[in-house]
């Protein structure tokens, strides 16, 4: 096996060097490398000092997960932070690329860091249900005090090269990695600059240690949004621990809080996700040597909800667009509401004051589908009729050049049927955003049955690019996930008519960590639309009815499925609806019923798993992890239930088949009948994980 750490000297400079693809995860062979190479560079009189850096893209990017869970191989962290942080000659860290989790956390015991200037830092251990386990809470703290501690391991997200040469955390901005910390190396030795080791300094605590609020203050900020996590409470735990006890216990106390963290169902599921989400980008059964087309230009059709957030999330991720409307009134319209959003993000602080111009600038607004002739991707975000697609996609097969991609963003509509008013089907494909399109992270990509290989891949490569969570889907009414959550909505539904309140049910779904129910979505959706809707149709649904009749629009009127103080977001259970739940209940002769919050989960998220069992079978989804991807990015599942998939494997397939079947026959419901693939599972006593 090719080494994995190498060790070069350059007169006086020794350089460690770590080349582990792709991402220098701390894996054993690289803790063991770099102790063996601390250990040389130390033995040998002419070194006289030290340089830690990287190759390839990046600088460590943490630990080794695969390793966790696993029986814990030497050398251990300490041993090995104990030599560097000890070591008698200055050790430099030099970073380019990222700096996480572990990977800060040995920058930490270096006694100088340096870093490039797109270099990231960060300790994001949270996301992963864990908190930093190799002295991170101990001594980022005592890098950089303890309010920008608590916001980095606290909160997860890393900081910039800029952020952590004013914060401290580094000592300068260099051009490139090796060379750049061999220089600092040199200026260490010329100017007799101190070794300085976190762990015995306490000086940048001082401030927290004199008045607590600072501490506590930044972990309320910080865990606000925390709600049912476990690791980012342990998290600040940690961080508290480094400002109340001598380093030694302190970091004891890390130690103990990651060991648990390790073993908890929340970061078993949330090391899950991880990987499903990187599993998604792999598409399965793809000829071999399949390529993603070159792509340099695209444009975007329709400058509406939908259009003008997708166009943002290319001019977000520094990617010029092209906006294409029908009417210079739709597209001055359009623009206004891309500016308004990314002006209220600047008030807000959440991005740069001149951000706002630099990503309108971003933006070519033009009249007229001829302007996709430059594009390689088109994507259309036009009204959702049949009719209206057809139309447009002739057009695009006018004047779009040989080998673009063309992607639709239709929410429920046929691909292929769209493909087929095209002379290049194999060019076609769903590309299905969610909204608000500039913030949600899921895009689905949709493969008809003549969508080229190619095409498929080049989406999949340009919705990562732009930071979004891409998974592919077959083609079906409604795709994978608008698919999946239409049974929950219609058990809500008959929930009401069977004696649960609305209010009831929104709670059940967020106390098990949805980030809302279906009635609040409706009310802020607007009731009004699906009732004209059923109104064209000649359907009912008497209780909706019977509350648009009454005016009851959702939020913009001011009530819906509950009340709203005015100017308020916040929902208000109202007693106005339950009567008129009642007397609409008693008009068709029906009883209420007391029903539990078990039996609203269950029948909500039972017939959720029990959709996903038919797409699996049906091959719409290709893997269970891909479904659950769907579900945390495109409805916010909590991460630490992993996704629908995965938690049915947690709760017990035959469980869910029984109380399916129960509840089938209970309520005489068809559609909680169990698919067949969850009665196969079931019968075999296997998880939908063998699936994957
Ligand atoms: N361990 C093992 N594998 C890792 C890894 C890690 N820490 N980080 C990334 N990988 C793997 C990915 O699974 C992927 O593998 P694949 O090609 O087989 O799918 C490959 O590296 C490339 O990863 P990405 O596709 O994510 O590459 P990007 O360039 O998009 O992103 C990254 C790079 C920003 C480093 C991103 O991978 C990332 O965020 N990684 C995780 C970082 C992290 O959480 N570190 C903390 C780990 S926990 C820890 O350090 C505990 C310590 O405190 C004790
Ligand atoms: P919208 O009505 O807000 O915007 C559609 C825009 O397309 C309008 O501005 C219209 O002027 C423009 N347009 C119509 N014909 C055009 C043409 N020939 N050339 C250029 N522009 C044209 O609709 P919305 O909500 O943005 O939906 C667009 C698509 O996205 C639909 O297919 C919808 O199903 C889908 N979608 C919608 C979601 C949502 O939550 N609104 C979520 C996911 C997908």
């Amino acid at each position: 096996m090719a080494e994995v750490v190498k060790l070069e000297r350059h007169d006086v400079i020794a350089t460690i060097t770590v080349d582990y693809p792709p991402v220098n995860a701390l894996s054993a062979a690289v803790r063991g490398g770099i102790l063996r190479c601390m250990n040389l560079a130390i033995a040998d009189p002419k070194v006289k000092a030290i340089v830690l850096t990287c190759a390839g893209r990046t600088f460590i990017a943490g630990a080794d997960i695969t390793e966790f869970g696993k029986p814990p191989q030497s050398p251990t962290w300490d041993e090995f932070m104990v030599v560097i942080e000890d070591s008698p000659k200055p050790v430099v860290a030099s970073i380019h690329g990222n700096a996480l989790g572990g990977g800060l956390e040995v920058a930490l015991a270096c006694h100088f860091r340096v870093a490039t200037e797109l270099a990231k830092l960060g300790l994001p251990e949270v996301k992963l249900g864990l908190l930093p386990g190799g002295g991170g809470t101990q001594r980022l703290p005592r890098a950089v005090g303890s309010e920008l501690a608590v916001k980095m391991i606290v909160g997860g997200d890393p900081i910039t090269a800029r952020e952590a040469l004013n914060s401290g955390l580094i000592a300068e901005i260099v051009e490139t990695a090796a060379a750049g910390g061999q220089a600092f190396a040199r200026k260490v030795l010329a100017e007799r600059l101190p070794i300085r080791k976190l762990r015995d300094d306490d000086s940048k605590l001082a401030a927290t240690k004199a008045d607590r609020s600072i501490f506590t203050n930044a972990v309320a900020s910080m865990t606000r949004r925390a709600r049912g996590l476990e690791a980012p409470f342990a998290a600040a735990d940690a961080v508290g621990a480094a400002i109340d006890l001598p380093f030694e216990e302190g970091l004891k106390k890390e130690l103990e809080g990651f060991n648990k963290l390790l073993g908890s169902d929340q970061s078993k599921a949330q090391r899950y996700a991880f990987f499903a989400e990187r599993a998604a980008n792999k598409l399965a059964g793809l000829p071999e040597g399949t390529k993603a087309r070159q792509i340099e230009r695209v444009a975007v059709v329709g400058a509406g909800t939908m259009g003008g957030g997708i166009a943002m999330s290319f001019a977000n991720a520094g990617v010029s667009v092209t906006l294409i409307e029908s009417t210079e009134e739709q597209l001055k319209r359009g623009l206004g509401t891309i500016q308004r959003t990314w002006e209220a993000s600047a008030a807000r602080g959440s991005i740069p004051a001149d951000a706002p111009a630099k990503r309108m600038a971003l933006i070519n607004a033009v009249v007229g589908l001829s302007n996709v002739k430059d594009a390689d991707l088109v994507i259309e975000a036009v009204f959702e009729t049949m009719a209206v697609k057809k139309e447009v996609f002739a057009q695009l097969d006018k004047y779009a050049k040989q080998g673009a991609v063309l992607a639709s963003n239709t929410s429920y509509l046929d691909i292929d049927e769209i493909a087929s008013v095209t002379d290049r089907a194999q060019d076609v494909l769903g590309m299905h955003f969610f909204s608000p399109a500039n913030v949600m992270k899921l895009c689905e990509i949709v493969r008809g049955p003549r969508t080229a290989p190619d095409a498929l891949m080049t989406a999949v490569s340009v919705a990562r690019q732009i930071g979004k969570a891409p998974v592919v889907v077959g083609l079906c009414h409604g795709f994978v996930a608008n698919r999946m959550y239409d049974p929950a909505f219609k058990q809500a539904d008959k929930l009401l008519f069977e004696g649960a309140l609305p209010h009831q049910i929104d709670a059940v779904l967020t106390k098990f960590g949805m980030p809302m129910g279906p009635f609040v979505m409706g009310d802020m959706a607007g009731l009004d639309i699906g009732w004209l809707s059923r109104k064209d149709r000649g359907v009912k649904s008497e209780i909706s009815d019977a509350l648009c009749e009454a005016g009851r629009f959702g939020l913009k009127a001011g009530k819906g499925w509950y009340k709203y103080e005015p100017g308020s977001r916040a929902p208000i259970p109202d007693p106005d609806v339950e009567r008129l739940i009642d007397q609409t209940l008693i008009r068709l002769g029906r009883k209420r019923r007391a029903i539990s919050d078990e039996e609203i989960l269950e029948r909500m998220m039972y017939s959720v798993v029990n959709e996903g069992a038919h797409i699996l079978d049906e091959g719409i989804a290709a893997r269970p992890g891909d479904i659950d991807v769907v579900w945390l990015y495109g409805f916010g599942w909590p991460v630490y239930r992993g996704g629908p998939m995965y938690w049915a494997d947690q709760v017990g397939l035959t469980h869910i088949l029984d109380r399916l079947a129960f509840y089938a026959k209970q309520t005489n419901d068809p559609s909680l009948e169990p698919a067949s693939l969850l009665k196969r599972l079931a019968a075999q006593g296997k998880l939908f994980a063998s699936l994957a």
